[in-house]
C-alpha cells in the first residue's frame, strides 16, 4: 500500500430504511411506503465513497460476527477498500441504523452502535501500520470518543491531514479543535458545538459568527454543511460560500459522508481547499438524487460527466 492511502476510522451500520410520506408524531403509528436494507454507517460510507471516487482507501472499524457484519465487509471490499483493519467483536451485534426518509428526501435516524461501540483505543494502536501508510485521516463520532481521541493522536503523530465530521453531535474538547485540520459540522452540529440555535435559513453572516467561536477555541478551518444551500468555509480570516446545484432530492442520507469523502479525495490529489469544497458540493448533490447510503455514492465517471 502506498503512502497516499486515505484512512477512515469509524462506524459500519446496517441501515434499515422506511420510506414515509411524513414522519410520525409522538405516540403515532403511520404506514410506510416501502422498506429496504443498505450498507451504511458514517465511517463505512466515507470509505466506500472515497474508493468509488478513485482513492486508495483503508478502513479501521468493528462489526459483529454476524451476517450483517460479513455483508458490510464484503461490500467495502467489492468497492476496493482495504478491510483488514475491520475487526469482529464476537460479543456484540453489527451496528444498526433505523432510518425514516420522507417525501422531501429528509431523514430521521436512530443508531444502535453494537460493535462500533466497543472499538477501543488499544485496537487502533495495534492497527498503527495503517496510520503509517496514510496521508489523510477521515473521522466521525459514531465510535467511542476515547477511540476518536486516539485516532487524532495517531494521525498527528504520523502527520496526516485530519478531517473530522462531528456527527452525531457531541461536545468537543479544545485540544481536538487545535489538532485537526478541518471540522465539517452541519447546522445542528454547529449549534450544539457553540450553544447557538441557528435555523435552516440562518444568514451566512450568522453562521460565520457561530463558526468563529470555534476558531477562538483553536479550530483552523470549519466547513459548514448547509444541505440544499451547499457549504461555507469559515477560517479565522475569511468566509467563502459555495452554493449547491439545484437537484431533485430523493434521499439525503449520507450526503454529508459523500461530501467528506469527495473533499478528502480532492485535497489528497493536490487541490486547494476551495477547489476541494467545490468538488465535494458537486459530488454530494449527486448523492442525494439516489436512495440509500453507499448505494447513493457517485463514481468518478458520474462526476466527470458533470464537467
Ligand atoms: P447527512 O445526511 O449525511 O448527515 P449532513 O447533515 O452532514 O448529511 P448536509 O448538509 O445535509 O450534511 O449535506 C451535505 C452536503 O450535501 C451539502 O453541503 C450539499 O453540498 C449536499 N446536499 C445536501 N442536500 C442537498 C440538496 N437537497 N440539494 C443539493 N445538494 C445537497
Ligand atoms: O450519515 C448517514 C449514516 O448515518 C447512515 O448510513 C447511518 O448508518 C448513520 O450512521
Amino acid at each position: 500500500m502506498s503512502k497516499r492511502t486515505i484512512l477512515v476510522v469509524g462506524s459500519l451500520n446496517t441501515d434499515l430504511v422506511a420510506k414515509v410520506d411524513r414522519f410520525p408524531d409522538g405516540g403515532e403509528t403511520i404506514t410506510g411506503r416501502n422498506f429496504s436494507v443498505h450498507c451504511g454507517g458514517k465511517g463505512a460510507n466515507q470509505a466506500y465513497a472515497a474508493s468509488a471516487l478513485g482513492g486508495s482507501v483503508a478502513m479501521i472499524g468493528q462489526v459483529g460476527e454476524d451476517g450483517f457484519g460479513a455483508a458490510q465487509i464484503a461490500n467495502l471490499s467489492s468497492a476496493g477498500v482495504a478491510t483488514a483493519g475491520i475487526l469482529r467483536d464476537p460479543k456484540k451485534e453489527t451496528g444498526t441504523a433505523f432510518i425514516g426518509v420522507d417525501s422531501s428526501g429528509e431523514n430521521r435516524i436512530i443508531i444502535v452502535p453494537g460493535a462500533n461501540g466497543t472499538l477501543t483505543p488499544n485496537q487502533l494502536q495495534v492497527e498503527c501500520p495503517l496510520f503509517q501508510q496514510a496521508s489523510l485521516l477521515l473521522l466521525q463520532l459514531e465510535t467511542p470518543l476515547n477511540t476518536v481521541a486516539k485516532a487524532i493522536k495517531l494521525g498527528r503523530m504520523h502527520k496526516l491531514t485530519i478531517i473530522l465530521d462531528p456527527a452525531p453531535a457531541a461536545p468537543l474538547p479544545d485540544e481536538w479543535l487545535e489538532s485537526i485540520d478541518y471540522l465539517t459540522p452541519n447546522l445542528s452540529e454547529l449549534n450544539l458545538l457553540v450553544g447557538d440555535s441557528l435555523v435552516e435559513t440562518a444568514s451566512i453572516e450568522s453562521i460565520t459568527a457561530s463558526a468563529r467561536k470555534l476558531c477562538t477555541r483553536g479550530a483552523r478551518k470549519i466547513i459548514g454543511k448547509l444541505g440544499s444551500r451547499g457549504a461555507v468555509l469559515v477560517t479565522p480570516e475569511a468566509t467563502t460560500y459555495f452554493p449547491a446545484p439545484k437537484v431533485q432530492a430523493i434521499d439525503t442520507t449520507a450526503a454529508g459522508d459523500c461530501f467528506n469523502a469527495a473533499f478528502a479525495i480532492a485535497l489528497d490529489r493536490g487541490n486547494t481547499t476551495h477547489e476541494a469544497i467545490r468538488y465535494a458540493v458537486a459530488a454530494a448533490s449527486l448523492s442525494v438524487t439516489k436512495a440509500g447510503a453507499q448505494s447513493s455514492m457517485p463514481s468518478l465517471e458520474d462526476l466527470s460527466n458533470l464537467e
